[in-house]
């Protein structure tokens, strides 16, 4: 899979996908990542990427030419119907559809080729919206500077489903969400600590009774902190 990260803040991902599974996953070719400077898409003198709003308000729009130009140059085509199969123009936006693990999924199973548009500001001019976009995300209800720290968590999720960017082919099975509800609690050594027990039946080595365990505290965590995901 290859993912282009449209910003005008290329700076803020010098590193981040420099560390755990996504370095891995780089390294090892599964995925490419190119963080794409929008400014290096304007045509003027003064690189603007954004200017005051039609019909007045406060703040700035992200003009739509620059992201265009990235986007033809990219994809090679600025029209949506003529992307080629598995393209995805995704804008990372607090008006987007909420981000679910089956999103991510969705992206990690059918696309092979992502750009994600930072935006920033007021918004984006929404021609970027109608002729550009396949899909315009929100990582939660809450509002951030700008779609920088969206476009990370969305590419964190993305790539640690690809196949075999995680170390185990069941570790991703047994994530949080993957069956509609939270992960079980997990231990390691010691076996006391501070007066802290691991639970006896881990100890046993009896593998369905820990199964059953496992799945009953899943179960007993998702109904006492998110309900939501039972229904
Ligand atoms: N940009 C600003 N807030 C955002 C959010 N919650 N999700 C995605 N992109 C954003």
């Amino acid at each position: 899979m290859r993912i282009d990260v449209l910003t005008i803040f290329p700076e803020f991902f010098k590193e981040v996908f420099d560390f755990g599974i996504i370095r891995r996953a780089r390294a090892v070719k599964i995925v490419e990542i190119n963080i794409c400077d929008i400014r290096s898409f304007t045509t003027d003198k003064h690189q603007k990427t954004d200017d005051k709003p039609f019909g007045g308000g406060d703040g700035m729009v992200m003009k739509a030419e620059p992201i265009f130009r990235a986007v033809e140059q990219l994809v090679g085509t600025w029209k949506r119907e003529n992307y080629p199969n598995g393209t995805r123009v995704i804008l990372l936006s607090p008006q987007g559809k909420p981000l679910k693990q089956a999103i991510a999924k969705e992206f990690a199973d059918e696309a092979n080729h992502i750009v994600l548009i930072c935006g920033r500001y007021e918004g984006v001019d929404e021609r970027v919206n109608d002729a550009l976009v396949t899909d315009e995300i929100s990582i939660g209800d809450y509002v951030l500077s700008g779609g920088e720290p969206a476009a990370i968590v969305l590419t964190d999720a993305i790539v640690r489903l690809l196949p075999n960017a995680l170390g185990s082919e069941t570790s991703a099975v047994n994530d949080s969400f993957t069956e509609s509800l939270l992960d079980c609690p997990h231990y390691t050594n010691p076996r006391e600590f501070r007066g802290m027990e691991v639970p006896e039946v881990l100890l046993s080595g009896n593998h369905a009774l820990i199964e059953r365990w496992r799945k009953a505290k899943a179960l007993e965590k998702t109904e006492r902190v998110r309900k939501d995901l039972l229904k």
